[in-house]
């Protein structure tokens, strides 16, 4: 834990401008500062960096933040990693408590193993660099093998020296739980003894998006016919293998620049792109992706290349499996590696330049490859040739983008030499099956980050407030202390002041709405809370709030292009600004923000309408409910008149 007053001395040291042209060469525009952005390849600046207000943002590609957020963003760390990061730079002295035994019993389970899991990682990765045995055997075969120190130190990896129980015994010295390390999937209770499940082995940790270690692949080094060429972390409360792939961690900013995520087999295989200088990769760890792993893939981008081995097997596996990516809506793209080869290997055997140059050449369209594959393998038996058509009509239905399909019905009607529309009527019969359409529903779950982040807009999604909210909340962040109204009390003299905030807050409070993305519900109670005290709320609390998420999402409400002025542009010749008509604007975007809590409340009453057929009380209360909100509505239409809002 860093303690809050550290963090506030943190932040008020670490100036933007500073920070930022360590690595971003800027140069004055006006009040405000201009650069090449670094997290996307840019000719012309569009990379702005705003002293007055802390924070940086770039036109190109969106990204934003506090100094904090640049350096979490840049040197890919997490927020405590970042802030010890600028702490150092500018000599603030930084207190991290050592983690006592005591202390570890208090936390709760999640939180242990982590601690537990990170020491692991610690003390693994001295046993490679620094340890006689792990120098002599791991570190000899990783290098051997032509993996670089900085790949190594990148990806953290480490020696598990071979007695039998060094690292349990080491972490009970040092004051871990046997519990936590049993949990932790480290150590076995083998009742009369404790044993390390991964003693001799090379151990690559596996990391959380936000880089901690939830777990381990511990691969053998010496010829044992007996014993497993990988150990893994079992499932445990932190690692669940289906829901992480290795090295996203380290591939998230590459994934986000090349808007493309390579996905290979193997640990080494992910460190050997890596050595080759290709970053923008993780692995599936062998087995097919789940639908969580995709997810997590497509926060990043929506484009997915496969690399298989060029091997019949290695054909064969990746047509297994990959519907699931196409269900999501990803862009699904193969390379196979040349015969033999793997990503490992064939990273070896040919320079940077060529490997990159095979990998972009030899990229097909999945469906493109798996109709030639199929076709080549059917021949002229007509049993297969059904079977392929189905096959490849199947991948093509999943596809939740009606474009999309189109095109691929196109191409696969020429690659088959069937006409387009009897393709289409049989995607279409499919799309149609009950089952079919259950499966592939698609939840709505547009986390602030996801929305900010995703750069394939799905169509057609049910109505949410979600804009709304969101101007509200900017409101809120960038006018909150702002003053629209003022009264003074004719016989005392005494002004009322009534701020953006002010009104807002009572507004929602009185009618006791909510908000529905869970980030703005957090950041309205904290202005909620402020306001109600008498405090005065400001950009830079949400600026440097201490959640990144909060952080970034209050950048982006303070840095993007406001849509409600452009109804004042219409109006006459000259153009008036939002904080001119700030009165008029929060009015009206209280009463949309209502307006579209109502239309969802009546969403809701028309499905209990349907549900309570049958029993006629329930239903009258029910309809009358509905019609009052009709009358609500109503009366919003005619106040906000006719002028748009959003
Ligand atoms: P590979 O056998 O291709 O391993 O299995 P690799 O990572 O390329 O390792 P090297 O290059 O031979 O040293 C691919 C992945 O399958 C999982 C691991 O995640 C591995 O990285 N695997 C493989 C296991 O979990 N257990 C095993 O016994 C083998
Ligand atoms: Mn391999």
């Amino acid at each position: 834990m860093i303690d809050h007053s550290t963090i506030e001395r943190i932040f008020d040291a670490a100036q933007i401008t500073e920070v930022v042209q360590e690595f971003v060469s800027l140069k004055k525009r006006g009040v405000n500062y201009l650069g090449l952005c670094p997290f996307h390849n840019e000719k012309t600046p569009s990379f702005t960096v705003s002293p007055a207000k802390g924070i940086f943002k770039c036109f190109g590609c969106g990204k934003g933040g506090n100094s904090v957020n640049f350096i979490m963003e840049h040197e890919h760390l997490s927020y405590p990693e970042a802030l010890k990061w600028l702490a150092k730079k500018y000599h603030i002295e930084f207190e991290e408590k050592e983690v006592t035994a005591e202390e570890l019993q208090k936390q709760n389970e999640r939180e242990s193993l982590l601690v537990v899991t990170q020491y692991a990682s610690k003390l693994f990765n001295e046993n490679l660099f620094n340890g006689r045995e792990g120098i002599a055997l791991g570190l000899s075969y990783f290098r051997e093998r032509g993996f670089r120190d900085a790949v190594l130190k990148k990806f953290e990896v480490g020696y598990s020296n071979e007695k039998r129980d060094d690292l349990t015994s080491r972490a009970l010295d040092a004051g871990y739980k046997k519990d936590y390390l049993v949990q932790s999937g480290l150590t076995i209770d083998k009742e009369t003894h404790l044993f390390d499940r991964f003693a001799g082995r090379i151990m690559f940790p596996i990391h959380s998006l936000s880089g901690q270690v939830l777990g381990f692949g511990g691969r053998i080094i010496k010829k044992d016919p007996h014993a497993a060429k990988y150990v893994n972390t079992p499932e445990t409360e932190i690692y669940h293998k289906s829901r992480i792939v290795y090295g996203i961690f380290q591939a998230r900013q590459a994934i986000l620049h090349a808007d493309r995520c390579y996905l290979v087999e193997g640990y080494t295989d992910v460190l050997s792109m890596h050595e080759a200088g290709i970053e923008n990769v993780v692995a599936s760890s062998g087995t097919a992706l789940t639908q969580e792993q995709i997810r997590l893939i497509k926060r990043f981008t929506p484009n997915i290349t496969m690399l298989y081995d060029g091997d019949y097997a290695g054909v064969k596996a990746s047509l297994r499996g990959t519907d699931m990516v196409l269900e999501e809506g990803m862009n699904v793209r193969i390379v196979l590696l040349p015969d033999g080869e793997d990503p490992d290997s064939y990273s070896k055997k040919v320079s940077n330049e060529e490997y990159a140059k095979y990998l972009t050449d030899n990229e097909t369209d999945f469906i493109k490859f798996k109709t030639s594959i199929l076709l080549s393998e059917a021949k002229s038996d007509p049993v297969a040739r059904a079977n392929l058509v189905r096959d490849v009509v199947r991948s093509i239905a999943v596809i939740p983008d009606q474009i999309s399909r189109t095109i691929y019905i196109k191409e696969c009607s020429s690659q088959l030499s069937m006409p387009e529309e009897v393709i289409l009527d049989e995607v279409m019969k499919l799309r149609k099956q009950p089952t079919f359409r259950e499966r592939n529903s698609f939840p709505v779950q547009d986390s602030v980050v996801n929305t900010t982040l995703t750069k394939t807009g799905e169509k057609k999604k049910p109505f949410t407030a979600f804009y709304s909210e969101r101007e509200i909340l900017r409101l809120l962040v960038r006018y909150g202390s702002e003053i629209i109204d003022k009264i003074t009390d004719r016989e005392t003299g005494i002004e009322t002041i009534t701020t953006v905030a002010d009104y807002i807050v009572t507004q929602i409070t009185e009618d006791e709405l909510g908000f529905e993305e869970p980030l703005f519900e957090m950041m309205f109670s904290e202005i909620k809370f402020h306001t109600e005290q008498g405090l005065l709320t400001n950009e830079r609390q949400f600026i440097n709030h201490q959640n990144p998420q909060v952080s970034s999402i209050a950048v982006d409400l303070l840095t993007e292009k406001y849509q409600l002025s452009n109804i004042w542009k219409e109006k006459g010749t000259w153009v008036e600004t939002e904080e001119m008509k700030l009165k008029t604007v929060v009015t009206d975007t209280v009463l949309k923000f209502k307006s579209d809590k109502i239309k969802l409340m009546q969403k809701e009453l028309q499905k209990a309408i349907t549900e309570a057929a049958g029993d006629q009380d329930k239903m009258d209360q029910l309809m009358e409910k509905y019609r009052l909100m009709t009358v609500l509505q109503k009366q919003i239409s005619s106040r906000l008149g006719d002028r748009i809002v959003l």
